[in-house]
């Protein structure tokens, strides 16, 4: 048994003694050179240093362990192999070392380290074409350090070439990739590394950097480097004779704790184990995510979409579990204080920060999430009794088995449904989802929106701009009465928009700038204070009793919403707010003025 704590000490062990600097672990989030949101190998931050400019170390030989985030396979979560976020245990020669030592080197790991048996590694190596040459020098080195001619494999550019899609000016080359078997029952007579049956496993490669990706082709780098990746949840199942990935010391204690709390087994039940898996990679990555360097939250837009996507994701699963989501908050310090700690001593610092975020955003997205599965339910039950009546009628009828796009943006835009998880849901039930009808139907919104003068980002960035506003009114209307020493101050209107709120307020004269300055120093020690905004619903008479600020000439249903804001207000409302102060920010008045006679109207803004 070797635990994950091992695994990455035995690398940067075996690579320092053998001259490298361990360069540690850079943010998960890229820093935007390269196009792609996330850092997804090992070798992305060092790109400048491969391409020939020294590195800030001095030295030529690296190694470290990096995070990795990779969300192109997200649906595939779920499986037993699958991971949005993994860490790549690496190491380089920047214009250092090549193949002799290399093949060397990654032979005596295998076998001496880690204990595998050379005769049977399996090599893999780039047969060729017209950018470069068949990679015969790494087939002859790898025959020397001892790998039997019949395990070397030559296989094409798709197989044993190494580039980061779709970018130009970035380092890259053919790939030497070393595989063992799982058993010594072949498929057939060519079963081997690249026939897919499952028997070979993927250790790693060694990635002979020694071409630069132009527009047009490949051009050779004035210095050849060395870029190996060895994924380490990968390997730690490996050598633990582990085919899941979920049963290594990574997720092992997560998902005994959802087995706990769901009551189900996780090797008896299917469904279960699913959920289980999407869990906790997505709680994984999501703490990962917020707890970077350089970490992130949940928004619309980007890598927070991406996020928002994880966690909301990860929420409906465990509602499909049948565990409450505040076990996604667990699941999270269990990855921070039992699996992670040594390693990223970063996450135990934020601890606090990174669960109350998801928690934050658990609550944001529960409030709506039930409704929407109604709506939901109700958009396929209708496309169903339709196709029922029509096909009744015409026997030649084609069941319509698509959600519209304007039905997909109703869910997104009222519900914040991504659409992905539409798409998702759709799914289960055998549906799909007009997608361009979707993005059709999000630009018309946006144009409307655009006319009315209120267009400011995504439009849920609006479903949260005047949920913060409409907190800052209640706050406004509390720092009032408090600094005024008015209890009689009551709302005579309230108008909030994207860019500010304005309230109005019965009050016989123009507020001195002392008295101005003290209620927005009063809101902003209530934004300091990070009070959690919390929500009840009870009758009028129940609110009153209790204090509660409402407009009590309107009319009121038989139960009201009613908004407390830790211990600065309570009032009725119908919402939606921010789940905490802390979102707001910073208030600040722009404007005082009178409304009316007896009617004073203050502007604000959050900056
Ligand atoms: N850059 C190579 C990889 O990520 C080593 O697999």
């Amino acid at each position: 048994m070797i635990t994950s704590k091992q695994l990455r000490n035995s690398w940067i062990k075996f690579y320092e003694e053998r001259g490298h600097v361990n360069i540690g672990a850079v943010s998960l989030i890229g820093d935007g050179s390269t196009g792609v949101m996330f850092n997804v190998a090992g070798m992305q931050p060092l790109m400048p240093y491969l391409l020939g400019k020294p590195h800030p170390s001095g030295k030529t030989r690296l190694c470290n362990v990096q995070g990795c985030v990779r969300t192109v396979d997200i649906d595939s979560v779920g499986d037993p192999t699958h991971f949005t976020f993994f860490e790549m245990m690496g190491n380089w020669s920047l214009g250092d070392y090549f193949k002799v030592e290399k093949t060397q080197w990654s032979f005596d790991l295998l076998t001496k380290v880690f204990g595998l048996n050379g005769d049977e590694i399996c090599s893999t190596v780039f047969e060729g074409n017209e950018s470069a040459p068949k990679d015969d020098e790494t087939a002859e080195l790898l025959k020397k350090v001892g790998i039997k001619p019949e395990h070397i494999f030559y296989l094409p550019k798709s197989d044993n070439w190494w580039e980061l899609e779709g970018t130009v000016g970035t380092p890259c080359g053919p790939d030497n990739e070393w595989f063992y078997p799982r058993h010594d029952k072949p498929c057939g007579p060519n079963c081997g590394p690249a026939c897919g049956c499952g028997r070979y496993v993927e250790i790693g490669n060694d990635v002979y950097m020694q071409y630069k990706k132009t527009a047009t082709g490949y051009e050779p780098l004035s210095h050849k480097n060395v870029d190996t990746g060895f994924g380490l949840d990968r390997l730690l199942a490996f050598l633990n004779g582990i085919t899941d990935g979920y049963k290594t010391d990574l997720f092992l204690p997560v998902i005994e704790y959802l087995e706990e709390k769901s009551g189900k087994s996780y090797d008896g039940d299917e469904e279960a184990r699913k959920a289980m898996r999407i869990i906790a990679d997505h709680i994984r990555t999501s703490t990962m995510l917020i707890g970077d360097v350089n970490g992130i939250l949940p928004s619309n837009v980007g890598a927070g979409y991406i996020l928002r996507r994880l966690l909301r994701r990860a929420i409906r699963y465990a509602r499909k579990l049948g565990v409450e989501s505040t076990v996604l908050c667990d699941a999270s310090k269990i990855f921070i204080e039992k699996i992670y700690d040594e390693a990223y001593p970063l996450l135990v610092e934020k601890e606090d920060y990174i669960v109350a975020e998801i928690s934050k955003e658990i609550e944001k997205f529960e409030n709506s999430l039930a409704n929407g599965i109604k709506e939901f339910n109700k958009c396929i039950d209708g496309i169903k009794r339709k196709n029922q009546f029509m096909s009744q009628k015409d026997a030649s009828y084609l069941p319509e088995t698509e959600i519209s796009g304007k039905q997909a943006f109703r869910l997104y835009d009222t519900f914040g449904f991504p659409i992905e998880l539409t798409e998702e849901l759709a799914e289960e039930v055998g549906f799909t989802v007009d997608k361009e009808g979707f993005a059709t139907a999000f630009k018309e919104h946006q144009e409307i929106s655009k006319q009315q003068g209120t267009f400011k980002g995504g439009l849920a960035e609006q479903n949260e701009i005047t949920a913060r506003l409409h907190t800052a009114t209640h706050l406004l209307n509390a720092a009032l009465k408090s600094v005024l020493g008015d209890s009689g101050i009551n709302q005579k209107g309230s108008n909030i928009t994207v860019e500010r709120l304005r309230f109005d307020f019965n009050f016989p004269r123009k507020l001195t700038p002392e008295e101005l300055k003290g209620v927005e120093d009063w809101v902003n020690d209530a934004i300091k204070a990070n009070a959690t905004v919390t929500l009840e619903e009870m009758t009028v008479d129940e609110a009153k009793a209790q204090g509660a600020v409402g407009v009590f000439t309107d009319k009121y249903g038989d139960k009201v919403k009613v908004y407390t804001i830790g211990k600065f207000s309570k009032e009725i409302c119908g919402g939606p707010h921010a789940a905490t102060t802390g979102e707001l920010h910073h208030f600040k008045i722009t404007k005082e003025e009178a409304s009316s006679a007896g009617v004073r109207r203050i502007k604000a803004i959050l900056d």
